[in-house]
């Protein structure tokens, strides 16, 4: 029983003080075995049955391609899913930041690459003391001076680093391809406390372009010049173990490429409405390959108008971005604005029955990653009801 039951139940204050301590009861992990629809809102759910089936689909698609799977836990910041992931059958995960890479490692999750770089001596010293710690550490470089300062702190601290070169797909990361890129893997490779462990491709741009055929033929065209450079490496006599790329829209279109060794899925776990209006190879109008299993609560707090708008608890800083609009599932005709920060504003078309204030409405996310940065914790439901908390420890973990 939480602190609100026992408010509710109309329980007097000495019983409030009679259990020990006030944050013993308010407790997530006193959800379990509650159904869902009692949580108090916004909550973060994740169905655990589709959960478990996007885990195996990805790996089902692939077997027998010979690429991998290192999928970005960016997406969920959990160790806990990341454990889950590596118990799949995943040969290792990626970070974003140097923070969510730490926090994977001190929490069981033994090889992470990070795909982020770091610039500043600092943030280099640190990543060679993760490294210290964690040998399943691997780290991105995109330029020849964070390479050098690489090297010096990985001499410093007495290691030898696994590094890997990212390569520029489009303008926001990676070291142009080409000779620059050539130059940098040789640098790394000459370094003699740095190991060369190959490469970084990721296409983001093509991730959500419709139409699996359409989407295929922009990604295969975009890693052309890396797949150039990778050869200019290979006649160069670098050794490249991995060549990792692609997303959740791409995953399926790798072995076109050679050299290719994994994919660096993050979104296929949970999906959103930005993947879902994707497409893909079998239906060009919805992605049907992984199925949404992130959702929020939202509870009803005002229906002074029920059959214009509802206006629920889950606006802007439950729901992130509002680009697409979350989806009300069984309300598809509901139209959800998640503009204003504590509100969130439907527009109801086409109700299947009347909606009261109280009542819980559940909803796809618009983009999964920045959701999740928002919570604590993430519900794990069965059914409907609580099977697990899942601590998002990496949550905040931006630097
Ligand atoms: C470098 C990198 N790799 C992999 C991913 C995972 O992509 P997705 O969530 O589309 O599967 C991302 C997402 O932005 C990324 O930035």
């Amino acid at each position: 029983m939480n602190r609100r039951h026992l408010l509710r139940s109309g329980a007097a204050f000495g019983a409030l003080f009679a259990v020990p301590t006030v944050r013993a009861v308010s407790r997530a992990e006193d959800w379990i075995g509650k159904s869902k629809w009692e949580l108090e809102t916004p909550a973060l759910c994740v169905d655990l049955d589709k959960l478990e089936r996007n885990l195996t689909a990805v790996h089902t698609r692939l077997k027998g391609t010979g690429i991998g799977v290192r999928p970005h836990v960016k997406t969920h910041k959990c160790p806990a899913l990341a454990r889950m992931q590596m118990k799949a059958g995943a040969v290792g995960v990626c970070a974003a930041k140097l923070s969510e890479a730490e926090t994977m490692l001190e929490n069981g999750v033994p090889e992470v690459l990070m795909t982020g770089v770091n610039v500043t001596r600092g943030k280099i010293l640190r990543a060679m003391e993760l490294r210290r710690k964690h040998p399943g550490f691997i780290q991105a470089v995109d330029n020849e001076v964070m390479a050098a300062d690489l090297q010096d702190a990985a001499r410093a601290l007495g290691v030898v680093a696994d590094v890997v070169v990212d390569m520029e797909v489009f303008k926001r990361s990676g070291v142009p391809v080409g000779m620059p890129a050539l130059r940098l893997a040789q640098q790394v490779d000459k370094s003699p406390n740095l190991k060369f462990r190959g490469i970084l491709a990721y296409d983001g741009p093509s991730q959500h372009i419709k139409g699996h055929a359409a989407r295929k033929a922009q990604t295969l065209q975009a890693l052309a010049p890396v797949v150039e450079t990778r050869e200019q490496m290979v006649a160069a006599g670098l050794n490249l173990e991995i060549f990792s790329g692609a997303g959740t829209g791409t995953y399926d279109m790798m072995d076109g490429v050679p050299g290719f060794t994994d994919v660096q899925v993050g979104s296929y776990l949970f999906m959103d409405c930005q993947y879902l209006e994707i497409g893909g190879a079998g239906n060009d109008l919805v992605y049907e390959d992984f199925a949404p299993s992130l959702t929020v609560l939202a509870t009803i707090i005002n229906a002074n108008h029920p059959s214009e708008t509802l206006v629920t608890d889950a606006g802007s800083k439950a729901l992130t971005l509002n680009q697409p609009p979350a989806r009300v599932i069984g309300e598809p005709g509901f139209e959800y604005s998640a503009r204003s920060d504590e509100y969130g504003m439907i527009t109801v078309g086409g109700a299947t029955r009347e909606y009261r204030v109280g009542e819980v409405l559940e909803v796809i996310v618009p983009h999964c990653d920045p959701v999740v940065n928002l919570y604590d914790v993430l519900f794990g439901i069965r059914g409907d009801k609580v099977e697990s908390v899942l601590p998002i420890l990496g949550r905040g973990k931006s630097q």
